[in-house]
């Protein structure tokens, strides 16, 4: 086979704030023939996350932070096509962690083939069946512990987690109300995926008095995607022994200045519980979660919608989609037609 070339888009510097086309420059290199145990994949679709941005930086985070000149990381799907192990040949499907790159060299090991299904995207695996889903999967139902009756408030519920997260929370018997950018976007929540309420967090003025008035007996879960002034608003309208999940916190992600919340207080005032976790907390329980998502994509009681931008070089604008809210799902960058 002929000499494969790989473009990949690496850190060359720790960003401040959204990182710019001179900390994540691309190169062109050549792709190396694959090591005992290695497999070289042609990527097929990137999953572009929040935690990215973390991975970024150089803070404490749950994984390595990205080296510097290594390819950025990310989630990918892929295709075989050259493999020095007798576990994968080519043209196997496969998901892996990879990067911002055409090529992704990995260890056997790290491989998962993926099925083909019928009616399952491959896209799905990186959504609702994938590591999307199954955060929401667990945040709600091992953290956030809902109970008929409680009120669930979601933030970021229009999103790839959020919405999933909201509609498990309905079949618990909840109340739900997601906090999302737009009136499309809200429109989507309650006409569409069942939520009871949703505010515009850009248009609805007062924090609190707007989570106050949509969660008028009080809110007793709140699945925290955003951090910042939300959740500081969110803590004043928690109920006693109420629980807060945090999932992730968006809004200081490019912002290292960030201000803390003011309101944790109200954690003794009300008996709260704050949980923090990351989805990998449940590996052992992937399976038998994944089996339940796909059941309920299936009979239809979880809907969902992807995102998917065409085209290696426009990864980094595609990035940026999370944090300005213009993606609609969950978001992949696709790099064959
Ligand atoms: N703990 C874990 O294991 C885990 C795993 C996956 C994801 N997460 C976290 O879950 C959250 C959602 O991730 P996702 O992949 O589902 O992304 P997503 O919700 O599909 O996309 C991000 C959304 O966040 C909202 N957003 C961006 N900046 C914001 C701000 N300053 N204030 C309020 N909302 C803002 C935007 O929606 P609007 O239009 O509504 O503003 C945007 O569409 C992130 O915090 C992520 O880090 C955690």
């Amino acid at each position: 086979m002929s000499e494969l070339i790989n473009r990949q888009y690496y850190l060359a510097a720790r960003p401040k704030a959204f990182p710019t086309p001179e900390e994540v420059p691309f190169r062109d290199v050549v792709v190396a023939e694959p090591g005992p145990e290695e497999v070289v994949i042609r990527n097929l679709y990137i999953s572009l996350d929040p935690a990215i941005r973390g991975w970024m930086s150089d803070t404490p985070n749950y994984i390595e932070p990205i080296a510097i000149n290594d390819p950025v990381r990310s989630s990918v799907i892929g295709r075989v096509v050259k493999s020095a192990s007798d576990s994968f040949a080519e043209g196997d499907i496969v998901m892996t962690v990879g990067g911002w790159e055409r090529y992704t060299t990995a260890p056997a090991a790290a491989l998962n083939k993926i099925a083909d299904m019928p009616g399952i995207a491959l896209t799905n695996y990186l959504s609702v069946l994938g590591p999307t889903g199954l955060t929401a999967y667990f945040g709600i139902l091992k953290v956030g512990l809902p109970k008929p009756g409680d009120t669930v408030l979601v933030s970021a519920a229009a999103g790839a987690v959020g919405s999933v997260v909201g509609q498990i929370a309905k079949m618990q018997g909840c109340r739900v109300v997601g906090m999302a950018g737009s009136e499309e976007k809200c429109r989507w929540l309650t006409e569409d995926l069942g939520f009871d309420e949703a505010i515009n967090y850009k248009t609805c003025g007062d924090y609190q008095q707007a989570i106050q008035q949509a969660c008028p007996e009080g809110v007793d879960i709140y699945f925290d995607n955003v951090g910042g002034e939300i959740l500081d608003a969110a803590l004043l309208c928690l109920n006693k022994f109420a629980r807060v999940a945090v999932c992730g916190w968006i809004s200081s992600y490019n912002d290292s200045d960030a201000p803390g919340p003011k309101n944790l207080w109200q954690l003794v005032a009300e008996s709260v519980t704050i949980q923090g976790f990351v989805v990998l907390d449940y590996l052992d329980s992937f399976e038998e979660a994944i089996g339940q998502l796909a059941e309920w994509v299936m009979t239809d009681k979880i809907k969902f919608k992807e995102d998917i931008v065409d085209g290696l070089d426009n990864v980094l604008p595609a990035f940026m989609k999370l944090f300005n809210g213009t993606n609609d799902g969950k978001l992949v960058v696709r790099l064959e037609p």
